[in-house]
């Protein structure tokens, strides 16, 4: 009936929505394909509720997959604003988003667009480029609120962060980054945060100052 514990979990708590498979399906790209599983999306829902957000802030907004996620949380008058640095991809966010209102897809680069918004969020989700990890934290700490929350994903880099030896694919700088990134999110005396072991590694802080 399940092929895995993995089938059983996305067949029990996250079905998708239309909409959401459509999302998936949309990217023709091989390399824009979508990373975030069904499950990672609903774990991204549980926090937000968790975080009883109104307002999410999410850098990398790719085919808009995860934004439904996101927003699949917020309530009624709930705000996502989602940034996306390559403007064909934002195009197909927007299709792929219009029957959610709440939904906003803003296309430019996240620290110029971040430096743009009035804060406060309730939660911030970051899924874009790895080595800019701690540029985009800077931007968020000032945007997120006391008791938000802060998530990201891809912060196993590709499991370069605990090896010890350099992995092939990741540069050093890259490495480097991640690992002052997670550090900063392990600090308690500012963040209660962990470092979630999905497929691809999803840290998750609460925002403590
Ligand atoms: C890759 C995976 C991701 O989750 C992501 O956000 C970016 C790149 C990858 O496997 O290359
Ligand atoms: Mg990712």
């Amino acid at each position: 009936m399940f092929k895995s514990s993995t089938d059983y979990i996305r067949q029990t708590f996250a079905p998708e929505t239309p909409e959401m498979r459509r999302a998936r399906e949309s990217l023709a790209d091989p390399n824009d394909r979508i990373h975030i599983s069904p499950q990672d999306g609903k774990l991204l829902h549980v926090l937000a509720k968790l975080a009883d957000a109104r307002r999410i802030v999410e850098i990398g907004t790719l085919g808009g997959y995860s934004a439904l996620w996101l927003a699949s949380a917020l309530p009624p008058g709930g705000e996502l604003v989602t940034i996306e640095k390559e403007e064909r991809r934002a195009q197909t966010a927007r299709a792929n988003t219009a029957h959610d209102t709440r939904i906003r897809v803003m296309t430019g680069d996240a620290l110029d667009v971040l430096s743009t918004l009035q804060g406060p969020f309730d939660m911030a989700f970051i899924d874009a480029d790895k080595i800019a990890y701690p540029g985009y934290l800077d931007g968020v700490e000032k945007l997120v609120r006391r008791g938000g929350l802060i998530a990201a994903d891809n912060t196993f880099l590709f499991d370069s962060v605990w090896h010890d030896a350099p992995v092939e694919r990741v540069r050093e700088t890259a490495r480097k980054a991640m690992r002052a990134f997670n550090a900063r999110l392990a600090d308690p005396a500012k963040y209660a945060g962990i470092l979630v072991p999905t497929k691809e590694g999803l840290t998750v802080a609460v925002k403590l100052t």
